[in-house]
């Protein structure tokens, strides 16, 4: 199911405010490509219009060409409802449905797709969802308790099941493990291990060790002074990132000397 996307000359503007220029990469299947580069370069930016977030925004638009199993997803016939089903994403703070059990907030998605599930299918979709954010076990026996009455760490690891729970070919995370503290975080490292064997995963991570630990491939995105756009200045595997970067500028930031 999991898919590859390309990227082609992509711009993106937020009214007359260009943010982002001339991004080309190719995000390869089932792995996880990491996102790092400094503050305001444009990584969560970018990341919204892999599945058509960013036009969301009054006055934001996107150029260029973005392709998802052989279909241009900003293409005029392509409905954004439908991309951002095969393209889910999770966020920097777990964002649980507050008035919901944690049985509503993983069957959330489904629910807007599907209005009429059976309870039989609903089980389904939850355990398997559960489990396959490896929260099943912390959880089961409370399904009909509040979500927002989770921990931090269960709560954003409810969020990626919610997000799989309409089994999506992408999944985007941006910051995922920012509000999360260290134990939370490689649980969810180790779960984005486990995860990269039937998603594309995109991450996003102002934390390089992250970025080193749990990505195959890492694009460094920087500006070149405030207020022009960012862009995209080195995509190579995770290895070569870290160990040897073809840019001085990627050198220079990974190594902490700026950032
Ligand atoms: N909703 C928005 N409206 C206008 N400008 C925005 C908006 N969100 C982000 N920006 C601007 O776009 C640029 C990139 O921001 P962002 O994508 O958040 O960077 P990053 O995630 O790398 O920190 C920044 O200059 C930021 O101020
Ligand atoms: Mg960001």
């Amino acid at each position: 199911m999991a898919t590859s996307i390309d990227v082609s000359d992509v711009n993106i503007y937020y009214g007359d405010f260009k943010a982002v220029e001339g991004v080309n990469m190719t995000i390869k299947a089932r792995s996880v490509t990491a996102f790092i580069g400094p503050s305001g370069c444009g990584k969560s930016t970018f990341l919204r219009t892999l599945n058509r977030m960013h036009e969301v925004i009054p006055g934001a638009r996107v150029e260029g060409k973005i392709v998802l199993q052989g279909q241009d997803m900003y293409a005029p016939s392509v409905d954004p409802v439908a991309v951002r089903r095969q393209v889910g994403m999770v966020f920097q703070r777990a964002n649980p449905f507050p008035t919901m059990s944690i049985y509503e907030n993983v069957l959330a998605g489904n629910r807007l797709n599907n209005k009429r599930l059976k309870k039989s299918e609903a089980d389904t979709i939850v355990e398997r969802s559960l489990k396959g954010a490896n929260l099943w076990n912390e959880v089961k026996d409370r399904l009909n308790k509040p979500g927002m009455g989770l921990s931090g760490g269960q709560q954003q690891r409810l969020c990626i099941a919610r997000a799989i729970a309409v089994q999506p070919q992408v999944l985007l995370m941006d910051e995922p493990c920012s509000a999360l503290d260290p134990i939370s975080t490689s649980a969810i490292e180790d779960l984005i291990h486990e995860l990269k064997s039937t998603y594309t995963i995109v991450i996003v991570t102002h934390n390089m060790q992250q970025a080193a630990r749990v990505s195959d491939e890492t694009g460094f995105f920087n500006l070149k002074a405030t207020g022009e756009p960012g862009h995209l200045v080195e995509f190579n595997s995770t290895e070569k990132m870290f160990t040897n970067p073809d840019n001085e500028a990627t050198e220079a930031y990974i190594s902490g000397r700026f950032g």
